[in-house]
């Protein structure tokens, strides 16, 4: 754990790092081309890491080191001054999302003191999140029926009035059947498991529920946002064949089968969360390109006093040419 907590000033600074993946990242959107929206938010993201205040390592990032060449596990980020941070990035959550210019997808990271995230290893993991209401009346190793009638309860609502996410996956069928035979609302989403699992966290969000098997280093950066918010996640790993088995090994996880609690998956409240809008979803805005620039729609939270900022900002690009054109 690092000796110092996460200065309120990095908030801002975060912002700017997930703003600038966003806007980068904005131009490809509908164009088909998910490796170059990619690749805009990773160059962009990196760049403004540069002007960050933290001594940053990257937990959670683009691959491993000889898969990436920016964002890789283990890359150092930011002045290299402290405070000694863990990151978690996805520059481009959603990458599809973009390409094909669909709703729900964001530029997102999460930083914590020195060995306070999870390093997830890149493979699949069975989540279950639910918003503060509903903390601590879940289970994953309950029936998916008795998860939901827990929900409606702490919410005051009955099964029919929830809304719940789930990812479009054939592996999501029986899971799919099951909730709509209690009458609950489902969405769909094509990808981008992300921001809705942040959105439980959110009453106004209108999603109550996340369930099903996604990207586990997206599960952990959901998870911080959670643990500001005061919700909860519960988690499980899901190899699906013997490399990914070895990877977690390699990542220090011996027990695939353990439940992965709030407290294993971000183990302080003294996170960060930020996340910038790329295209609209129930979250943020997308990024809205105008006459003189762009706008953009960014949330970032504190673990430590729990405090929201949702930032609208206005980029003027006559005064900052970078983010004119695509990279
Ligand atoms: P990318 O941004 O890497 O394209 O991932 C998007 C995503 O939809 C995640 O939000 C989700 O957790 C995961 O991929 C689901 O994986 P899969 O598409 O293999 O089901």
């Amino acid at each position: 754990m690092g000796e110092r907590n996460l200065e309120r000033e990095l908030t801002l600074e975060f912002v700017r790092v997930t703003e600038a993946a966003a806007l980068a990242a904005g131009r490809w959107m509908g164009r088909g081309d998910k490796e170059k929206a990619d690749e805009a938010a990773v160059t962009a993201m990196r760049r403004m890491f540069d002007t960050v205040q933290i001594n940053g390592i990257v937990v959670i990032g683009e691959g491993e080191m000889d898969e990436a060449p920016m964002l890789y596990i283990g890359e150092r980020v930011g002045t290299g001054t402290p405070p000694e941070v863990d990151i978690a990035v996805d520059p481009l959550e959603g990458t599809n999302i973009v390409a094909k210019g669909l709703t729900g997808a964001i530029s997102v990271l999460a930083a914590a003191p020195r060995g306070c995230l999870l390093h997830a290893p890149d493979m699949y993991m069975e989540k279950i999140a639910v918003g503060p209401r509903a903390a601590g009346k879940i289970s994953i190793d309950a029936p998916v029926e008795e998860n939901i009638k827990s929900v409606a309860d702490a919410l005051g609502k009955k099964p029919e009035d929830l809304t719940v996410v789930i990812l479009d996956r054939p592996r999501h069928e029986t899971l799919i059947q099951r909730v709509r035979k209690m009458g609950v609302r489902i969405q769909l989403i094509p990808d981008g498991d992300v921001a809705p699992a942040v959105a439980v966290g959110f009453e106004e969000s209108g999603v109550d529920m996340l369930l099903g098997i996604g990207g586990a280093p997206e599960g952990v950066i959901a998870a911080a946002a959670l643990r500001c918010l005061g919700g909860e996640m519960q988690a499980r790993l899901w190899p699906v064949d013997d490399e990914d088995v070895e990877r977690a090994r390699e990542m220090g996880i011996e027990d695939l089968d353990r439940v992965l609690m709030m407290d294993d998956l971000v183990k302080t409240d003294d996170v960060v969360f930020a996340a910038t809008g790329i295209t609209d979803s129930s979250l943020l805005r997308g990024v809205h390109y105008t006459s003189w620039g762009a706008r953009t729609h960014s949330v970032v939270i504190r673990g430590l006093t729990g405090t929201v900022r949702f930032i609208e900002a206005s980029h003027f690009f006559s005064r900052k040419p970078e983010y004119a054109r695509p990279c």
